[in-house]
């Protein structure tokens, strides 16, 4: 059936004007001033914002970390994501030493498959960098459509890998045409930091942020980027969090090298105050790289703008504060990493940066959409409203101003680490490929909708 978006305001990231937007079947089929509705059904946006659905590059769920798995899989995670206004996720596959990555990959498909209700695509792990694994590499982007691989420089003994495999594999990605993402934390000091705070018993969640310095962000941020130079591949840093690797990115990027960054909605809005609290309430704020002090937020904010970060993921990875964070209790190297995000990325980033005036209309829609879209081979069939584009879109009322809570969020998790917040703006419509996922604040989408994405290769954006 055909359907009419009327009186909205549509906002890509090059452009802002009034139109409707006809949707024929999974496509946009045209954008217009008074479009014929005859025949169709008509959503009514006045007043509104007509955006494209939100990519978000940088999803973990069902995924076993830390001793437990991720409190979101992917059917309570994907639904979170839409009623947040996110229409594309793209998770992580992780992989282990020895294991064929056909089957590590079939692993993610059992997971998504059938569960998920918006379009999914995965990046893939890479833990070792054998002959074999090298070689199954082109089957990864050729035919699985896994055209991103991720390089962990951090978690030492369980996913770090050392220089030698992150720089075989940006040479094997630079031939295959994939984009190699880092985790970009030296992993080693991390540990000895981390041994040293234990041993003299400061065991709080507070620790965590500690034995993580910046330098240890930015150090390993400039090793990645030297590495990517050397093999002339290309590299994109997930979670930035500081000055220090953000200048690392923007030197980088003034030289003209392939280099790509990201940060996420907690580094922009929250800093390490939070997580000097007493008792555990600390461990809800766990992130690696941790939340830093205030000043550097921004730092990212302009690095966002200026477009030395080209885009915002959640990093979604949910863990319960209740049995989950707690196994970290008295031990804060065992407080599972990550937190809640997927759904308030969208708001968050539209409400602290269109709403404060520190980023425009259309700067959101790239760094939320658009950018993601693009560097992960989806474009131009996700990440913007245009005739022939997929019609994932998100109808957003801006008028509105809505507090963030666990009580009303939709992720399957006991906290979220923006409570009380108030946020600039409500999504009120989503539909992903033509269909409505969620109408008037409601779910209406269905389990198994969503589609893996065959991603294609790597192109400088
Ligand atoms: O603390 C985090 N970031 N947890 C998720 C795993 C990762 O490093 O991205
Ligand atoms: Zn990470
Ligand atoms: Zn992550």
């Amino acid at each position: 059936m055909k359907k009419v978006i009327q009186g909205g305001i549509v906002v890509t990231a090059a452009d802002t004007f009034q139109a409707d937007v006809l949707i024929q079947g999974e496509k946009v089929a045209a954008i217009g001033e008074r479009l014929d509705t005859s025949g169709a059904e008509v959503i009514d946006a006045a007043g509104c914002y007509v955006f494209p659905g939100g990519v978000d590059p940088h999803t973990h769920f069902d995924m076993p970390f830390g001793g437990t798995v991720t409190a979101d899989n992917f059917e309570t995670g994907t639904r979170a994501a839409a009623f947040g206004g996110t229409t594309t996720v793209i998770d992580f596959c992780l992989t282990q030493k020895g294991r064929p990555l056909k089957e590590v990959i079939a692993t993610w498909h059992e997971k998504a498959a059938g569960k998920a209700v918006i379009d999914y695509g995965f990046h893939l792990m890479v833990a070792e960098t054998n002959d074999r694994v090298l070689e199954e590499l082109r089957e990864v982007v050729e035919e699985e459509g896994i055209s991103s691989l991720k390089v962990f420089m951090a978690y030492k003994n369980v996913f770090q890998a050392d220089d030698e495999t992150l720089f075989k594999t940006l040479i094997r990605a630079k031939e295959l045409g994939a984009l190699v993402q880092v985790h970009a934390e030296n992993g080693d000091v991390i540990d000895f930091l981390t041994k040293e705070a234990l041993a003299k018993g400061n065991t709080g969640p507070y620790y965590h942020a500690l034995t993580r310095p910046a330098e240890a962000e930015g150090e390993a941020t400039g090793r990645a980027i030297a590495l990517a130079a050397l093999a002339d591949s290309q590299l994109y840093v997930v979670h930035v969090t500081c000055a220090a690797a953000v200048q690392r990115i923007a030197e980088a990027r003034e030289k003209g090298w392939n280099v790509y960054g990201e940060t996420c909605p907690q580094y922009l809005v929250l800093d390490i105050s939070v997580m000097d609290q007493p008792g555990f309430e600390g461990a809800k704020y766990v992130w690696s790289p941790p939340l830093r002090e205030k000043w550097n937020q921004e730092v990212l904010w302009s690095a966002l703008k200026s477009g030395i970060l080209q885009t915002v993921g959640s990093d979604m990875c949910s863990f319960n504060y209740r049995g989950q964070k707690e196994l970290g209790l008295g031990d804060f190297s065992k407080i599972p990493n990550g937190g809640p995000v997927v759904e308030d990325r969208f708001s968050l980033i539209y409400s602290e940066g269109v709403h404060k005036g520190r980023i425009s209309l259309n700067q959101f829609v790239d760094v939320i959409a658009t950018k993601s879209a693009k560097l992960f081979g989806l474009f131009p069939q996700k990440g913007t409203v245009a005739v022939g584009s997929d019609a994932d879109i998100v109808i957003y009322d801006p008028r509105v101003r809505r507090t963030i809570s666990a009580e009303t969020h939709h992720m399957n998790v006991d906290y979220n680490p923006f409570e009380g917040m108030e946020v600039q703006g409500e999504v009120m419509t989503v539909l992903s490929r033509g269909d409505f996922v969620i109408r008037d604040k409601a779910f209406v989408g269905r389990v198994g909708a969503g589609r893996f994405l065959k991603r294609s290769p790597f192109a400088r954006p």
